[in-house]
């Protein structure tokens, strides 16, 4: 009997190394303890200069991954997944206190709206009438200005009996200079299978550019004492959008084909990231919109990272026809972090997936005006897992 079992046991542990590398090396992160319910557990963060309370969500599925996310900018302040050896460690960027993300940041895991990256000369012209908008990057307009959805205090809904919490909030005709009443929601759902889905809905009464994204700065070493450049990296584009020195799209889109921006074999982030190359010279590095490879209109794997050390991997899929790999270009060292870390230049990386920057002034890219009666919908799923020793996919 007990030989049985032997027998069974062994036949299962073979079974699931040949599922392992049937599918690519994916593999689902082994439980560190028997599988517990997931859950969403609620409490007070901080308050800010206005006295406005905020709130943490700490999310954690049945395998014991874990992702904070607070009601002040629908933040993701860490997302604790294990490592090959089954160790947790924390893979973004961010601080140990609430205070720390009023000093204006850059980005640390918010949501960006209402127009994700940037828009040329804070301007643009929709239904026949010019708009203009807070010029909060040299002479161009970043991520939804001043006081963009990044720094707005959310409501937010708690799943009852999963690990999942949805944020919303009403922002309101001529905020930062957009038109309409946008009503949006925005879910983070922690699954069972180690993902992260993100969801984002949302309505206007008046024709308005939209463009949201996820603004999370990723190191999977868990440990952010050095640069994300080793990281494996592979992106399912032939094509991206070349930017000007202020870094808005020229409107051409070029083939990836004999660049440093060709990432469609797994290639570390780091080889290719000091060429000379008039692009990576205008983005101080990666910061430029790839043209995702798409065949319809649903949810599509866009991007694989392998972090080679730990093990770690992030797999990430969307509807969203572009993507904006920012290589934390901009980060100088002079923000300390969780633990007192120094976030020095490329420390993190962000994967946003979205729409083309600069797109309500270029005609020729896929439309990001919302209009009455119309329902902005679209979903990115960040998928957390480890290889084994010595692959590299
Ligand atoms: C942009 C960078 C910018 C960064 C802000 C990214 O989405 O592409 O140019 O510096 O956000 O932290």
């Amino acid at each position: 009997m007990i030989a049985r079992h032997s027998i069974l046991f062994l036949l299962a542990i073979a079974l699931s190394g040949f599922a392992l590398h049937a599918f690519g090396g994916r593999q689902t992160p082994p439980a560190r303890t028997a599988a517990a319910k997931p859950e969403t557990m609620t409490h007070p963060y901080g308050k800010t200069a206005e006295g406005h309370a905020v709130t943490m969500f700490t999310l954690t599925n049945a395998h014991g991954l874990e992702l904070r996310a607070m009601t002040y900018g629908a933040i993701i302040t860490s997302v604790r997944v294990p490592d090959r050896s089954g160790a947790l460690g924390d893979i973004v960027l961010g601080f140990d206190r609430f205070e720390q993300y009023l000093n204006d940041p850059p980005y640390f895991g918010a949501i960006i709206g209402r127009y994700g990256n940037r828009i040329a000369g804070g301007q643009f012209t929709l239904d026949g009438r010019t708009y203009s908008l807070a010029k909060n990057n040299g002479p161009n307009h970043l991520h939804g200005g001043r006081k963009g959805f990044d720094k707005a205090i959310w409501q937010a809904t708690p799943s009852a009996g999963g690990a999942a919490v949805a944020f919303s909030r009403a922002s309101p005709d001529g905020e930062e200079g957009y038109p309409g009443n946008l009503q949006v929601r925005v879910s983070y759902t922690l699954t069972d299978s180690n993902e992260l889905i993100v969801e984002y809905h949302a309505r206007t009464d008046k024709a308005t550019p939209i463009n949201l994204t996820q603004h999370t700065y990723f190191n999977l070493t868990g440990d952010v004492a050095g640069d994300i450049l080793g990281h494996e990296l592979m992106i399912r584009a032939d094509r991206f959008t070349p930017v000007d020195a202020t870094l808005i799209p020229t409107g051409q889109i070029a083939p990836v084909e004999g660049t440093p921006f060709d990432f469609r074999r797994p290639t570390a982030i780091g080889a290719r990231i000091a060429q000379p190359h008039q692009q990576l010279a205008n983005g101080n590095g990666y910061d430029h919109n790839w043209v995702l490879n798409r065949n319809g209109q649903g949810l599509e794997p866009a991007v694989r990272v392998v972090e080679p050390k730990s093990g770690r991997t992030l797999d990430v899929a969307t509807t969203e026809p572009g993507l904006q790999f920012y290589t934390g270009n901009f980060l100088d060292g002079t923000i300390k972090g969780k633990g007192g870390r120094v976030y020095a230049r490329r420390t993190g990386f962000c994967l946003e997936t979205q729409h083309f920057p600069d797109s309500p002034n270029k005609p020729a890219f896929p439309s990001t005006i919302l209009r009455p009666g119309q329902e902005y919908s679209t979903k990115t799923v960040f998928t957390f897992g480890v290889i084994k020793e010595g692959r590299a996919e």
